[in-house]
């Protein structure tokens, strides 16, 4: 690519497009565990971007700010250039994953309101749990912004969850990172299989990146990713 990198993680690359946009290139990798486990997955990358990007377009038009601006090519988003929190806020309608591991609450409750965490995008530390001390102990975000954040984490699960539901499927969890603009806290990253949980309503069949995290084969999760979009966007 002609732009400057900016730099990389374990999923996407990110370019410098112009003053105030990015180019977020989604890559072929998926990861697990931390970056642990990885694994290359011909044509995730055009999946994930192609996803965030339908789903960045359903929130927008119901007039929740996000970052994205448009697609520079099938796996590239343009973004609004964000100062990006290394924070990650998780919103649970339903108990599993780590949640289930830390506290006392069973695989599948139902959490009525959802519960919202924020975690610290540390790897080596295994992105520890945050509470809004440590958010502004480390200067990462205000009490106010942190209930700002819950505010919109909420909002886009009143998009989510009944979009989803009418296809079919049920959103267990999601995460999102958000970013500084003008003072203004706006959604950016991505939203995709692999930062959402999402199960069939009526089998239960697993659709999102757990698949991997267990260990199916790579097309299993591949022929899951697919499916997903093919079901949202008809
Ligand atoms: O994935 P894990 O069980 O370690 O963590 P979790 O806290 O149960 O994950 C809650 C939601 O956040 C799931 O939808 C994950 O896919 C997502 N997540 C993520 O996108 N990135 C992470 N580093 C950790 C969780």
């Amino acid at each position: 690519m002609e732009f400057t990198k900016l730099g990389e993680g374990k999923t996407k690359e990110v370019y410098n497009y112009d003053s105030s946009h990015v180019l977020l290139k989604f890559k072929d990798s998926i990861t697990a565990g931390d970056g642990a486990k990885k694994d290359e997955l011909p044509g995730k990358g055009v999946l994930n971007a192609q996803t965030s990007a339908f789903l960045f377009r359903l929130l927008e038009s119901k007039g929740i700010e996000t970052h994205y601006v448009g697609m520079y090519d099938e796996r590239t988003m343009i973004a609004k250039k964000l100062k990006m929190i290394p924070v990650e806020v998780v919103l649970r309608n339903i108990a599993t994953g780590s949640i289930v591991k830390r506290l006392p609450v069973k695989e599948g409750e139902v959490f009525d309101p959802p519960i919202i965490e924020f975690f610290l995008k540390d790897d080596a530390r295994h992105d520890p749990l945050l509470n809004y001390c440590h958010m502004e102990y480390f200067k990462l975000m205000t009490r106010k912004e942190a209930e700002t954040v819950e505010e919109v984490m909420l909002k886009v699960n009143q998009v989510l969850y009944p979009f989803f539901k009418s296809k079919g499927l049920i959103l267990y969890d999601f995460k999102l990172e958000f970013g500084r603009l003008d003072g203004k806290l706006i959604i950016g990253d991505e939203i995709s299989l692999d930062s959402m949980r999402i199960r069939e309503e009526k089998t239960g069949r697993i659709l999102d990146k757990d698949l991997y995290r267990k260990g199916a084969d790579l097309q299993t999760v591949k022929n899951a990713y697919e499916e997903f979009f093919r079901r949202i966007s008809e």
